[in-house]
């Protein structure tokens, strides 16, 4: 790859302007965030409505708390926390980072330069407008770079309906969807032809199937489509042994 190559949009109103290049209509087809990402992650399956906009604001990772941090859930976010993900913007200050800024030439730390942040935060580069609470960079890549922005379907009787989810702007997440791609690619600095190992022994800069088992966060077999009746047969029984 050409090491400056730039990835991020500064200003999505420069976007149609950069569509007109090339090179920059492929990128923005791998972009992780703005209008393509919503076609791709968001309405792709939604048959005859693929134009219309859908405006989904980003609420930030502590609105998914409430119900993801339970055992019974399958505490996604402590897999999460625990997973490469959480730190990606917390590596941006890592020596290799400050090495690569230099290579690069960037003008800013690797922190704060969009050549970096458009794929190490969430959001970056989404108009401000529909981002309904401020998004920390310190959470870096979360649950909404990869399931949407929810402030829609995180309420839990339309989260309990996988159906009604999507409609209210859940992405479907598959390797056709190229969610991952669009972070998981050769414009990032890092990358390397081998880096996922799949079963066969063979190598690929990224495998769907091998990178999705390294951050696999399930809820647990037994709860899936049950989780509400579950949670209150434990909150009764919980009720009831306290009044014993
Ligand atoms: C009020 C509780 C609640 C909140 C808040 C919430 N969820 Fe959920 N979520 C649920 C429930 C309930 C289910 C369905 C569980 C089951 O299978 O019974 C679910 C399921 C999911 C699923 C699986 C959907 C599917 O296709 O089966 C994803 C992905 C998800 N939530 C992501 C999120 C994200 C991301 C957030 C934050 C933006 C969030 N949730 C906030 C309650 C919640
Ligand atoms: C196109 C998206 C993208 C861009 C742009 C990007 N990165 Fe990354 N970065 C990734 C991904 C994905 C990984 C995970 C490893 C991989 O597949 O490259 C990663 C991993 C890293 C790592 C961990 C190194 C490792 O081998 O695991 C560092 C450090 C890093 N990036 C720094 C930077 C810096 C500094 C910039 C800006 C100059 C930058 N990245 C720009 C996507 C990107
Ligand atoms: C890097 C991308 C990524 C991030 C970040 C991420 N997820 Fe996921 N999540 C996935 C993928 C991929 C799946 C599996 C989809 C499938 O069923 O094939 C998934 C599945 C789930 C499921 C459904 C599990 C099941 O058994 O059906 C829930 C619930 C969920 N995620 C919640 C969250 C929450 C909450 C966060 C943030 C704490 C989060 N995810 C962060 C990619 C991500
Ligand atoms: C918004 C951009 C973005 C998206 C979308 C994304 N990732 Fe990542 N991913 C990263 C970055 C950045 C890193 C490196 C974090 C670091 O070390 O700084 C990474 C690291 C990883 C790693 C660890 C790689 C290694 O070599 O250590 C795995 C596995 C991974 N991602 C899986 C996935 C999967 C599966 C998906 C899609 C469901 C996905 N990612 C979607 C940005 C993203």
């Amino acid at each position: 790859m050409t090491p400056r190559a730039r990835v991020g949009p500064p200003n999505p109103s420069l976007w149609p302007w950069k569509r007109q290049l090339g090179v920059w209509g492929l990128i923005l087809c791998l972009m992780p965030f703005g209008g393509a990402a919503e076609t791709v992650g968001g309405s792709a399956h939604r048959l005859g409505d693929a134009s219309a906009p859908i405006e989904h604001d980003y609420v930030g990772v502590a609105k998914c708390k409430s119900c993801h941090k339970k055992e019974l859930m399958g505490d996604q976010i402590h897999v999460w926390r625990e997973g490469p993900h959480r730190l990606a913007w917390e590596s941006l200050k890592s020596p290799e980072s400050l090495e690569l800024a230099a290579e690069l030439g960037l003008s800013k730390p690797p922190s704060e330069s969009e050549e970096c942040l458009a794929c190490h935060v969430t959001a970056y580069g989404v108009p401000p407008e529909r981002i309904s609470r401020p998004l920390t960079q310190a959470d870096g890549v979360q649950c909404e770079s990869c399931h949407g922005p929810g402030r829609r379907y995180r309420k839990k009787k339309v989260m309990s309906d996988p159906e009604r989810a999507r409609e209210n702007g859940l992405w479907s997440i598959s390797d056709a969807s190229g969610i991952c791609q669009r972070c998981h690619n050769d414009q990032s600095p890092t990358f390397r032809a081998d880096r996922f190992i799949r079963e066969d022994g063979s190598t690929a800069g990224f495998d769907y199937d091998v990178a999705v088992q390294a951050i696999a966060h399930p809820i647990p077999e037994h709860v899936k489509g049950h989780y509400l009746e579950l949670d209150a047969e434990r909150k009764k029984a919980e009720k009831a042994a306290r009044s014993n």
